[in-house]
């Protein structure tokens, strides 16, 4: 039983001898040896004729080289599997980078704050449509059928109806609430608005408002008044003053714009408010009449107030932000500065 031994002796200089030099070959070696019908297994077959006196030699010697032939060909193995992860650049047992989450847009974070605000003094939310009919956006508002605010240059319409349009304001909202709605009233409707503008710094032909509505018995221009001073401290914060400027809407009588106390320099004049310490934030006023009454609302019963501003001028002017057409890029470098806002 010599010529067994010198079999496993030979096989085993063989095994520790043996190189590859692809994958495939590795393979190969595995059945040449450790495959059921492989060499190692033969000499399994073979132990059966081994002599009583040397099957604990001879059964060790085998069971050893088995052992050789498995690590060794593991060896070869994993050598080539990290090759591979070398050559594609993926190391499957790195840990994963973590994903980093998205920020809020600066638009969304403003328009939530606001929401917040009028929520916490009792206001709804409503929304519309944005494509309109001339009744909700001009007509039932009071605008007089010469107004330029109909005019082609400002509206777009939608192919040549001129009674289908984009709506030029969120204000066609307020019509839609009080056509279904009796008082009291008290909503806003955020929502985006179209006109036929150039874009530039200062103006796009898209862009979002917030319009809010209070309709009720002996509502007052000084709860207009109180409600906006309120909205202002919350939004700008506690130190802001506001400053209401004669003005005039179709839909509102009497008028106003409400500046606020430029939040950047705290009044004393910056390149934000061009040095005048104020910042015209919105238009407001007391619900003309007429408005109620195109609505089916009483207008000897009641009386209302309304305003409307918007967002992204809103949001320009508390974050100093120079140019309108930033939120509509979305270039991360721009957006990345709000995630503390989140
Ligand atoms: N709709 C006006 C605009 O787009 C803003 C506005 C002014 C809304 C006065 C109102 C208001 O409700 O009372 O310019």
């Amino acid at each position: 039983m010599n010529a067994m031994l010198d079999k496993i002796k030979e096989l085993k200089a063989e095994i520790e001898k043996a190189s590859v030099s692809a994958k495939e070959e590795v393979e190969e070696l595995r059945i040449k040896y450790i495959s059921k019908k492989g060499l190692v297994g033969q000499l399994f077959n073979e132990f059966k004729d081994v002599p009583v006196e040397l099957k604990k030699e001879v059964g060790q010697a085998i069971n050893e080289l088995k052992e050789l032939a498995v690590n060794k060909i593991n060896e070869l193995k994993e050598a080539f599997e990290s090759a591979d992860q070398g050559a594609s650049g993926v190391d499957l047992t790195m840990p994963g980078e973590p994903i980093k989450l998205g920020s809020r847009h600066p638009l969304s974070i403003v328009k939530n704050e606001m929401i917040d605000i009028f929520t916490r003094l009792g206001f709804t939310i409503a929304e519309g449509p944005e494509i309109e009919d001339d009744w909700h956006v001009f007509s039932a508002l009071n605008f007089p059928p010469e107004h330029p605010a109909r005019d082609m240059q400002d509206t777009f319409f939608i192919e040549k109806d001129p009674d289908v349009l984009l709506r030029t304001h969120t204000s066609s909202v307020q019509v839609r609430v009080m056509e279904k709605t009796q008082p009291p009233i008290r909503a806003i409707f955020p929502g985006r608005v179209f006109r036929n503008e150039a874009i530039s710094a200062r103006s796009h032909c898209i862009f979002h408002q917030i319009e809010g509505l209070y309709v009720d018995e002996n509502v007052s221009f000084a709860d207009l008044k109180q409600t906006l001073l309120y909205f202002a401290r919350e939004l700008f914060g506690e130190k802001t003053e506001i400053r209401l400027r004669p003005s005039y809407f179709p839909f509102t009588e009497p008028s106003a714009e409400m500046d606020v106390s430029c939040s950047i320099c705290g009044g004393e004049g910056c390149n934000v408010c061009k040095y005048t310490g104020w910042l015209e934030i919105l238009g407001c006023g007391m619900v003309d009449p007429n408005v109620l009454e195109a609505c089916n609302i009483d207008s000897k019963k009641y009386t209302g107030f309304a305003f409307g501003m918007g967002i992204e001028r809103t949001t320009m002017l508390k974050y100093g932000i120079k140019d309108i057409r930033h939120f509509f890029e979305n270039d991360v470098r721009f957006l990345k500065q709000f995630e503390s806002a989140n």
